[in-house]
């Protein structure tokens, strides 16, 4: 920890007894007879003032970087600028104050929000049906590997229990398709970070279920043999998931639908903007091709009646064959109706703009930083790329000096350490919203890093400087970690 920058206020406690935010009223009405049995003697809580309280959340709430003080370049997790228009319309009344359980006649305003957003996920993406249910990306895939066993079981073929996913894949594929119950196949990737045709040809036999595959993959590829990958899965009966997870990269470009993919799951809190990280809300739709559509999990909004003087009337369905329910009720419903406010606000030509203008901003970083830092895969890359975050001629110095001696810049560093298959991984991805002179100081500061590396690596060794902490000690927070302001005494 660096001594010198831990502000005071962070050391002391504030708790002082008898301290109170609110009082309140004595109760108009007789006590409750509590049984003794269920009664807490001592509740050991702060005891602080209001300004005590909403100064302490304030300072904690800027020692976080945010996308909205600077640049976020979290490779994989596409941290772009989310506009406040999107917070405007999911905090109107008539969308915030809705209830679940309210019938469908009253709540059929939402239930448009819902169908316009699957017609548009749809056309987006190239598919013939969506389910807005899944809560996040990883249970999009969970969702879209059971639609794939569903569809093979329902046409009896039953020994198919085989998922390939390519060594390049978000590290979720692997996770969600063995979650399934199904045996995950790694298939290597070749020396231009494609998929290795060969080795998967192989694996494409009778027992396959299908294929996952991420792209463009963590690498910021895009598959150069797409077509001829789809082909071999299906010709062995498998089926093709597409993790459409950075789609950032193909808005208005590519579309899975016309790739020949089955199954495709969408972030819509990274392509379609929503504040995310931190475990915030997500929402992982899954679009599917026509044969897939009765397997969907819902319910699926749909329009069950149309009358020429009040328009259509939006209901609940559940499809013929569907898998079940995935989540409660319906979904994340503000991620919902903050996608389509992007998708309105921007328009076709815009979303376009935006995977171009996603593309051209990370090309742009690659080759401003190719002379300063290996890229093992340097070739025109999509979304992000991957640079080695270490050096031959200065040994000791590591992807994780390199990431903490960022923060000093007032930059968030790239994700570390994967993929896996590139040694001290930093993964950068500037995303569409960041300007040229963002992505300039973001080069200088790399470059500074770069030269300190050689000549001064205690200055890497001991980064941050500048943050309120220093470098903590992962491992015993890791092993440690304590998440209450104070250690609770053990219940007697
Ligand atoms: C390519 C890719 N697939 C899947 C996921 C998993 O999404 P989630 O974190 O919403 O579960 C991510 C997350 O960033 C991703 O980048």
């Amino acid at each position: 920890m660096s001594e010198t920058t831990i502000r005071e206020p962070l050391l002391v406690e504030l708790s002082s007894p008898g301290r109170r935010g609110v009082r309140f009223p004595e109760a108009d009405v007789p006590a409750a007879a509590v049984p003794e049995a269920l009664r807490r003697t001592s509740l050991p809580l702060p005891e602080l003032s209001e300004v005590d309280v909403v100064r302490h959340y304030t300072r904690l709430s800027h020692f976080n970087h945010a996308v909205d003080i600077d640049f976020y370049p979290l490779g994989s997790c596409t941290m772009k600028y989310n506009p406040k228009v999107n917070e405007d319309m999911a905090r109107l009344p008539g969308f915030a104050h809705i209830h679940p359980l309210q019938p469908e006649e009253t709540v059929q305003g939402a239930l448009a929000v819902m169908y316009y957003l699957q017609e548009y996920l749809k056309e987006i993406v190239g598919m013939a049906g969506v389910s807005l249910q899944p809560a996040a990306g990883a249970h999009g895939e969970l969702t879209g590997v059971l639609i794939m066993r569903a569809y093979h079981r329902s046409r009896g073929d039953t020994k198919r229990n085989k998922i390939l996913v390519p060594d390049s894949a978000h590290g979720t594929n692997p996770a969600s398709s063995a979650m399934s119950g199904m045996r995950v196949v790694e298939i290597p990737s070749d020396d231009r970070g494609n998929i290795d045709l060969a080795k998967l040809k192989a694996e494409c036999d009778d027992t396959l279920v299908g294929l996952m595959i991420t792209n463009p993959n963590t690498l910021g590829l895009f598959e150069e043999h797409i077509e001829e990958v789809v082909q071999a899965v299906h010709d062995a009966g498998g089926l093709v998931y597409g993790d459409g997870a950075n789609l950032n990269a193909l808005l208005g470009i590519a579309r899975f639908g016309d790739m020949g993919f089955d199954v495709v799951h969408l972030n819509l809190h990274k392509t379609f903007s929503t504040p995310h990280g931190g475990g915030g809300p997500g929402s992982g739709p899954v679009a599917v091709a026509q044969h897939l559509v009765d397997f969907l999990p819902g319910p699926i909004v749909e329009v069950v009646d149309e009358d020429e003087e009040n328009g259509p009337t939006y209901g609940l369905v559940m499809p013929r064959h569907s898998i079940g329910r995935v989540k409660a009720f319906y979904g994340h419903f503000g991620v919902m109706v903050r996608a389509l406010t992007y998708i309105l606000s921007l328009g076709g030509e815009g979303l376009r703009q935006v995977a171009e203008d996603a593309v051209l901003n990370a090309n742009y970083l690659r080759v401003q930083l190719q002379d300063t830092y290996h890229i093992p895969y340097n070739r025109l890359c999509k979304h992000e790329f991957v640079a080695e975050g270490r050096w031959e001629d200065a040994p000791g110095v590591r992807a994780l000096d390199i990431s903490k001696r960022l923060m000093d810049f007032g930059f968030h560093p790239p994700t570390n350490y994967f993929p896996l298959i590139v040694h001290e991984a930093l993964m950068i991805e500037p995303t569409e919203t960041e300007s040229k002179r963002t992505l300039d100081a973001f080069v200088a500061a790399m470059k500074q890093i770069a030269r300190e590396a050689r000549e001064n690596p205690e200055v890497l060794h001991e980064a941050p400087h500048t943050t309120p902490f220093g470098r903590v000690d992962e491992v015993k927070a890791a092993r440690e970690l304590v998440l209450t302001w104070f250690d609770w005494p053990q219940q007697g």
